[in-house]
């Protein structure tokens, strides 16, 4: 209904403010997507050398997702509230602004989850952080993270949302295409090397 489609446009606008872009224009870095992996992300922000930048794109970036479905439950009720998530995660890898060349969708996907249903997000941070300590790969742990999150709604019956955050996840992983090439063939990366 109509609820659901301003939901889904209300978080689109919020999910496409390019933080990662903002915030190292304005402290005048390098051009975030000119070095590194070229993504606006936190991951590449960190890249800059300038960790209180990343976290900040992090902090941001997840907000975004977090107030978008708050926002939607608070305005047009529950059913809406998943649709403003998908909004905001689309805004956030889709953005018109940027010629449709957004992030990966990482920090967005953990801020909707915080929105959604806060445990799930405790287990999305909880494995993402669990497999970046263990393999230094910030996309690797995003794609495993992001894995589970959907089965987790599936598991406690929450099939809508559920199903809508297993759309996302795919999303998430053809984002990380390159990613996942490079991690097969050894090169990807790892968190806290230079660019
Ligand atoms: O946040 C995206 C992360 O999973 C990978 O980022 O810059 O290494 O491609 P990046």
């Amino acid at each position: 209904g109509l609820a659901e489609l301003a939901s889904l446009v209300l978080g689109y606008g919020l999910g496409s403010i390019p933080f990662g872009l903002l915030i190292t224009r304005g402290a005048g870095t390098a051009d975030i997507r000119s070095i590194g992996s070229g993504n606006i992300g936190a991951t590449n922000v960190l890249r800059t050398g300038r960790k209180d930048l990343a976290a900040l794109t992090l902090v941001l970036d997840a907000l975004k997702g977090t107030l978008a479905v708050l926002l939607a439950r608070h305005l047009a009720g529950d059913a809406a509230a998943i649709f403003a998530g998908i909004g905001a995660f689309l805004g956030h890898i889709v953005p018109v602004w940027l010629g449709f060349k957004g992030g990966k969708g990482v920090a967005t996907y953990l801020g909707c989850l915080i929105g959604l249903w806060w445990p799930a997000a405790l287990a999305f941070a909880a494995v993402w952080l669990g497999v970046a300590f263990a393999t230094r790969f910030s996309s690797a742990a995003a794609l495993v993270a992001s894995a589970v999150a959907p089965l987790l709604f599936f598991l406690t019956g929450q099939i809508t949302d559920g199903a809508a955050l297993g759309l996302m996840t795919l999303l998430l992983w053809w984002k990380h295409r390159a990613n996942l090439s490079r991690l097969l063939q050894g090169t990807e990366s790892r968190i806290g090397a230079k660019a």
